[in-house]
């Protein structure tokens, strides 16, 4: 499974990516705006350190300036994925930018017809939101398990790419089910390598080492 990092924080961006944990980076208007930082220039930036898919997200609400938006933001760098929601316009411009070779990342998908049309349209990624079902009561691990099914049933290229991801659960049952790709805030990444018997563990052996006087260097 492929991990994305979901923000454009470029310092943890860089150490997640020197580390490996970085096939790519997703954003989105929100992250955006707490980035403080101007779309074109922070993008560019994340491109130049990360060499897997970007996304950078459209924020017109018509097909057309979505295609607009679109073609400026593919313009940053080879690696911009595109992102676009999951309206009827929205895959309208999805099909068009696909047409003409840009990697295309459909997001706010939030079933499975939605995560099918979107294929269809000839997404290259498919961004449903797991922690904003699990919000309403809905598992959204489910619907990561529905959209593979489905997506294995015909053959679709499509890319999961599991998104809205809160938790080192979350992360877990992704990797589980068969996400493609999950994306994740960097606090998220860096917890998957925390357990509390790690901790206890280590704690008991520098207690030990200590014991003994020895130094290694
Ligand atoms: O990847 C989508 C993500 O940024 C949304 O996460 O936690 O706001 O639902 P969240």
């Amino acid at each position: 499974m492929k991990f994305f990092v979901d923000s454009a924080d470029v310092a943890a961006i860089a150490e997640l990516n020197d580390l490996g944990m970085a096939d790519g980076v997703t954003t989105n208007p929100s992250i955006i705006l707490q980035s403080g930082r101007d779309i074109l220039e922070v993008t560019k930036e994340i491109c130049s350190i990360v060499s897997g898919p970007v996304s950078a997200e459209v924020v017109a609400p018509g097909a057309e300036e979505m295609i607009a938006e679109g073609r400026k933001l593919a313009g940053i760098a080879p690696n911009i994925a595109v992102k676009v929601p999951l309206t009827w316009d929205g895959l309208k411009a999805c099909k068009v930018l696909s047409g003409e070779g840009h990697m295309v990342n459909v997001t706010l998908c939030f079933s499975v017809n939605q995560a099918l049309i979107a294929a269809k349209a000839g997404a290259t990624f498919i961004s449903p939101f797991i922690g904003r079902l699990d919000d309403i009561n809905l598992d959204g691990m489910d619907l990561i398990a529905d959209i593979r099914q489905v997506y294995d049933n015909y053959g679709f290229e499509t890319q999961i790419l599991a998104a809205s991801v809160r938790n080192v659960n979350h992360v877990a049952q992704c990797a589980l089910v068969g996400a493609d790709v999950m994306t994740a805030p960097p606090a998220v990444i860096r917890s998957l390598a925390h357990h509390v018997l790690t901790d206890k563990g280590l704690d008991q052996f520098m207690k030990d080492w200590a014991k003994t006087g020895q130094k290694i260097l």
